[in-house]
C-alpha cells in the first residue's frame, strides 16, 4: 500500500508538534555534540518531589495498590480535590464532580473533545500556552487567538472578549498565572469578564490555574468560579499537582465542573486510559493532604529568581521584559533586535532567528514569543539554579552586545 492510503487522521495531519519539545530536542542534540547548553525551555520545577510524596507512591506499590482505580480517579483523592477547591478557591464541589486525569493537559484534552464538534470556536487568548491550539484542532475545533499585547498587560480585556464571541463560541479558555508571561488575572478583571460571559450561556469556561500557587509579591491569586458563582455551571476548573508540587512526571492533573461535563469526560477516559496511574494517584492524595510548606519555599526560590532574571535582563539594552506576577517564566521582547546581525553572520528578523542564534552562537536554549502567539518575544523558564540563571543572562547579555547593525 502507498502512504497515501495510509493517510493520517485529517485534525492530526493539519497539528504541529510541540514546539517547546521541539527546541528541547535540539538543545539535546547539541549537548551531544558535547557542547555545553543552559537550557531555558523546559516548563518544569527544578526540584525533587517532596520526600513524604515519594514515599506515599512506594508505600502505595509496596501496599499492593497496583490494580485499576475508578475510571474517575480514587475517591479518596476525588474527596481530597473537592476539599481543595474549597479551602484554597472557597468553591463548593461534590467530590462526585470532580475527575483525576493523567496530567492536567489530559484534562484540557478531555475536556474540549468531550465538547467540540467541527468548527466550534475556542477563544484563546494570546500569548497562550503552545498546546491549546493544538489540542483545539485535533478535537476539530477552530482556535480564536485574540491578541493581548503588554500594554494591556497580556491578559484579555472585556471588549476583546465581546468582540470575539460568536454563535459558534463554545469555550474560553483563561490561564492564569499565565504560560508564557506569568500575567495574573485579579478579582475584578475576572469579575468583568464574567459579566461579559452572562450574556453568552453557550460559552463554557476553561479556567487553567495549574501555576496558582506561584504567584508573586503577595498577589492573591482567584479564579474565576470563584469570582461569578452564576457561572460556576458552565466552568471547567483545572489544576494538578505537576507545578505546584514539582511533580511533572508523576502524571496527575484534575477538574471540577458541571456533572454532565465530568460524566462525559469520565465516559471518554474510560475508552480511553482507564484512568491515571494508581499510584500517582496515592502520591497525589499524600500532596494535597500533607504539609504545604513546599509551596511556600518553591514560591520564594521562583521569586528570587524571578527578580535576578528580569533586573539582569531588562539592563540589556535591546531587550525589555514586564515583571511577571506569577509562575515561572519571563517573556522578553526582543523587537530592538530585528535587522541586527550575529558575529555568526545571521541576520535576526524574526524571534525564531533570536533564539536559534542564541542556541548556535551564546549556547542558551529559549523559546520563541510566536508559537506562543505573540513575537518578537522570547520566553525564558526560570526553573534553573541561580548560577545557571547568572550564567545564562550573562551570555544573553554578551549576545546582545555583540549583534551589529
Ligand atoms: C499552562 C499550562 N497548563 C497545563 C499544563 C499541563 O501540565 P501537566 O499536564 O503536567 O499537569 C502546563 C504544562 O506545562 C501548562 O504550562
Amino acid at each position: 500500500m502507498s502512504p497515501e492510503q495510509h493517510s493520517l487522521n485529517r485534525f492530526l495531519a493539519a497539528a504541529q508538534p510541540s514546539a517547546t519539545y521541539a527546541l528541547i530536542d535540539r538543545v539535546a542534540a547539541r549537548r551531544a555534540e558535547g557542547i555545553e547548553i543552559i537550557s531555558l525551555c523546559a516548563g518544569e520545577p527544578d526540584f525533587d518531589t517532596p520526600e513524604h510524596i515519594r514515599e506515599a507512591g512506594i508505600e502505595a506499590i509496596r501496599a499492593g495498590q497496583t490494580r485499576y482505580t475508578q475510571v474517575a480517579g480514587l475517591r479518596t483523592l476525588r474527596e481530597a480535590i473537592a476539599a481543595k477547591f474549597k479551602q484554597e478557591n472557597g468553591l463548593t464541589v461534590d467530590w462526585r464532580d470532580t475527575l483525576v486525569c493523567s496530567g492536567g493537559k489530559q484534562v484540557i484534552f478531555n475536556a474540549l473533545s468531550a465538547t467540540l464538534n467541527e468548527g466550534d470556536e475556542v477563544i484563546i487568548p494570546a500569548p497562550f500556552w503552545v498546546s491549546y491550539p493544538e489540542i483545539v484542532q485535533l478535537c476539530g475545533g477552530k482556535a480564536i487567538t485574540i491578541p493581548c499585547n503588554a500594554a494591556s498587560g497580556f491578559k484579555l480585556t472585556p471588549q476583546a472578549l465581546q468582540a470575539a464571541i460568536t454563535d459558534r463560541t463554545r469555550w474560553l479558555i483563561l490561564n492564569s498565572p499565565s504560560n508564557p508571561t506569568g500575567a495574573v488575572y485579579s478579582f475584578e478583571e475576572l469579575r468583568a469578564l464574567a459579566e461579559v460571559l452572562m450574556a453568552h450561556p453557550q460559552v463554557l469556561v476553561l479556567a487553567d490555574d495549574i501555576y496558582e500557587h506561584l504567584v508573586f509579591d503577595n498577589i492573591e491569586f482567584h479564579t474565576i468560579a470563584q469570582v461569578a458563582p452564576k457561572l460556576q455551571n458552565r466552568i471547567l476548573t483545572m489544576n494538578g499537582v505537576s507545578k505546584a508540587y514539582a511533580m511533572t512526571g508523576w502524571r496527575i492533573g484534575f477538574g471540577t465542573g458541571p456533572g454532565w461535563l465530568i460524566e462525559a469526560m469520565a465516559k471518554l477516559q474510560g475508552q480511553q486510559t482507564s484512568g491515571a496511574c494508581t499510584i500517582s494517584q496515592h502520591a497525589a492524595l499524600a500532596a494535597l493532604t500533607g504539609p504545604k510548606d513546599f509551596i511556600q519555599q518553591s514560591k520564594a526560590v521562583f521569586q528570587r529568581r524571578r527578580d535576578m532574571v528580569v533586573d539582569m535582563l531588562n539592563k540589556v539594552q535591546g531587550l525589555q521584559c514586564e515583571v511577571p506576577q506569577g509562575a515561572f517564566y519571563a517573556f522578553v521582547c526582543c523587537e530592538e533586535l530585528m535587522g541586527k546581525t550575529t558575529p555568526g553572520g545571521v541576520q535576526l528578523n524574526t524571534d525564531e532567528d533570536v533564539v536559534n542564534a542564541l542556541l548556535d552562537e551564546a549556547n542558551v536554549g529559549v523559546v520563541h514569543g510566536s508559537v506562543f502567539g505573540l513575537g518578537p518575544y522570547f520566553r525564558i523558564a526560570y526553573a534553573l539554579d541561580d548560577e545557571s540563571l547568572h550564567r545564562a543572562c550573562t551570555a544573553i547579555k554578551k549576545f546582545c552586545q555583540s549583534l551589529s547593525h
